[in-house]
This record gives structure tokens, C-alpha cells and sequence, in this order.
């Protein structure tokens, strides 16, 4: 059987992937790396403790998966990023601020290739935005012209 156009866009997306130096050994460091400053943050730690508990194992795998799904196209993740954010309440935007923040820095320490550090920010920036105009963005606000 010859290969669909999706396995091959698959393929070419990963081989791109790992010239940059993304492999599931970066994402791994990348999460582990980042979620460990993320804990040690006296504003962000207790909004993730408080949720995630004893459960931080779990939650490192599936964000292992999530970003593998985003980097390297394994279709491992089947998580649904939006509501799991929009149950968070005393979440602000200045808390993503310090989230991206927090996640270039990390990626200033470990990226293999300035390409791998520009893929994670973007990736990163964009979601955070699309996070946020689901959780604070009220459209009322601005038809009502004042
Ligand atoms: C201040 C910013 C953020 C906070 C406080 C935050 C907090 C959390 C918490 C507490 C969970 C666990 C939810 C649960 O298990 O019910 C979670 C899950 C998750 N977060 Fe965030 N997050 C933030 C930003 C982001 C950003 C920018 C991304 C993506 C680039 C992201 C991606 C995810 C994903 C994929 C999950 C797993 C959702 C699922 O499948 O259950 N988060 N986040």
C-alpha cells in the first residue's frame, strides 16, 4: 500500500522536527524543566498544586503527550486544553504572562537550536492567547460602545 498524504506530511513534519533538535527526549526535558520552575513559583505553584495534588506524574505525561501531538504530529493527545483552563477561577492574565515568561526562560536554557526555542514560544503564545480570550474576553463589552 503506498503511503497516505497525511503519513507523509507526517513524516516531512517530524524529520523537520528533529533537524531543529526536537525529539520525545526534548519534550520530556522540555516539561519536566518547565513544570519544575512552574512548582517553585510562589504565585503560579499553589494555582497547580491546588488542582493537580498528588497527581503531577499524570500530569507531566499528558503534557509529554500534548506537546508531542503539537511538535511531532503523534496524535498521542485527547485532552481538551479549554475547559480543563475555564474551571480555573482565580486565574488572571497576568498569571499567563508569568507562565510564558517562565517557559521562554526555560527554553533560553535548553533549546538545541534558536528553531526549536522560536517553535515552542510561538506554539505557546498562540494557545496561551486562545486560553485567554476563552476565559476573560467578553465580547459584550466591546458592543456596547462605551
Ligand atoms: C497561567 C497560565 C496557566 C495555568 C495557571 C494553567 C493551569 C493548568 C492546570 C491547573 C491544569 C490541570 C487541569 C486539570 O487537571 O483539571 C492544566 C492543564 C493543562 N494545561 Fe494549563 N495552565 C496555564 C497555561 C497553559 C498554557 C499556555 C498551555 C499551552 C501552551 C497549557 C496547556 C495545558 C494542557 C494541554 C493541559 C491538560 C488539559 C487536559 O487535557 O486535561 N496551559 N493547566
Amino acid at each position: 500500500m503506498s503511503k497516505s498524504f497525511a503519513e507523509i506530511h507526517r513524516e516531512n513534519y517530524r524529520a523537520q522536527a528533529n533537524a531543529y533538535g526536537i525529539d520525545e527526549a526534548f519534550i520530556s526535558l522540555l516539561v519536566e524543566s518547565f513544570y519544575s520552575k512552574v512548582r517553585a513559583d510562589e504565585e503560579l505553584g499553589p494555582i497547580f498544586d491546588n488542582v493537580i495534588k498528588d497527581n503531577w506524574a499524570e500530569h507531566l505525561g499528558k503534557m509529554k503527550q500534548f506537546w508531542g501531538a503539537i511538535a511531532l504530529k503523534t496524535g498521542e493527545y485527547h485532552g481538551r486544553p479549554m475547559p480543563a483552563h475555564m474551571r480555573l477561577k482565580n486565574v488572571t492574565p497576568a498569571h499567563f504572562e508569568k507562565w510564558l515568561a517562565l517557559f521562554a526562560e526555560n527554553l533560553e536554557e535548553i533549546s538545541p537550536t534558536p528553531e526549536a526555542k522560536a517553535f515552542f514560544n510561538d506554539r505557546a503564545q498562540n494557545i496561551a492567547r486562545s486560553l485567554m480570550m476563552g476565559m476573560f474576553y467578553n465580547p459584550e463589552l466591546d458592543l456596547r460602545g462605551e
